[in-house]
């Protein structure tokens, strides 16, 4: 049996990117996907090449009716839904806090935290009878400070926030949820920050790693494929960090370190006999 037979997963922005690659990994892997995006050509033409385990449903993710009717193509195209993945996203409002407009932040909000809320209580609604897994989509800006712009790092905190607390409450119906926090991934959201040259984005994103590669999708969805499935079947309210160490401040140790094997006591006092 395929690790993802019998189970169907909606993926909000699954026509690019992670989505995308998430899309792919499960169909490959016996399951069903909903892709749910405002890409109409981009999604029908992956759905061509995924064949029958796949359905585009166009949908707008402010829109909560939209949101609703992504989760309701699962049951009509599959007769359910056992996974939901908020994953739609934009890079959002950029530059100095004191520039940033009203509107701007309400637009980046609305699809980076607000959407997210929306996905989870709609699919709650469906799974609340039989249990499924839930799984968002936050950011290294989501964990620490100075990874994204303001509005962006705001929202992905949220993501994080409500993992947790959804979680909480929808155990009791099996429901677990959890958040996936990439850091610097090269998916066209990258490529758009370089001004589309896929190089200059590469390079951007494999001098930021720690581990010196850049992460593609496919590193990604493999992150959410795990929290998807029943191999993290007790694992719920967790944001899963994938990002080769940065936000532990996991490059390089200061050199004092890495000096011979020794205790320190207190200053001018070191034994390595103690
Ligand atoms: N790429 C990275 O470095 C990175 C890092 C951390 C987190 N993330 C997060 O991962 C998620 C996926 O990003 P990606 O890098 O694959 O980007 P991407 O641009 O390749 O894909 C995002 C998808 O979301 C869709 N989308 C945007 N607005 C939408 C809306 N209103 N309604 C429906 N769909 C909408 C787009 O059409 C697109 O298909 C996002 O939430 C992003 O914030 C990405």
């Amino acid at each position: 049996m395929k690790r993802f037979e019998n189970q169907v997963v909606v993926i909000t922005g699954g026509a690019s990117g992670i989505g995308e690659a998430t899309a792919r990994a499960i169909v490959q892997q016996g399951g069903s996907v909903v892709i749910a995006d405002l890409q109409q050509d981009r999604g029908t033409a992956l759905v061509e090449e995924l064949g029958a385990a796949a359905v585009f449903q166009r949908t707008d993710v402010t829109v909560e009716s939209d949101i609703e009717a992504a989760v309701a193509a699962a049951g009509q195209s599959f007769g359910g839904i056992t996974g939901m993945v908020n994953n739609a996203g934009i890079v959002g409002a950029v530059g100095s806090i004191m520039d940033t407009s009203a509107q701007a932040f309400d637009r980046t909000m609305a699809i980076l935290s607000r959407a997210v809320f929306l996905g989870v209580k709609h699919a709650a609604r469906a799974m609340k009878a039989k249990g499924g897994a839930i799984v968002s989509m936050s950011s290294t800006a989501g964990i620490v400070g100075g990874q994204g712009p303001h509005v962006y790092t705001m929202a992905k905190h949220a993501v994080v926030g409500l993992t947790r607390s959804a979680a909480s409450e929808l155990s009791q119906y099996g429901i677990r949820v959890n958040a996936v926090a990439p850091g610097g991934t090269l998916t066209p959201m990258i490529h758009a920050l370089a001004d589309g040259d896929p190089e200059v984005a590469k390079a951007f994103i494999t001098e930021g790693s720690p581990l010196g590669f850049a992460c593609m999708p496919e590193d990604i969805a493999n992150a959410i494929l795990y929290l998807l499935s029943a191999e993290s079947r007790y694992v719920t309210g967790h944001t899963l960090t994938v990002d080769a160490g940065l936000t532990t401040a996991g490059s390089a140790p200061p050199p004092f370190f890495s000096q011979d094997a020794q205790i320190i006591l207190h200053a001018g006092q070191r034994s390595k006999d103690i």
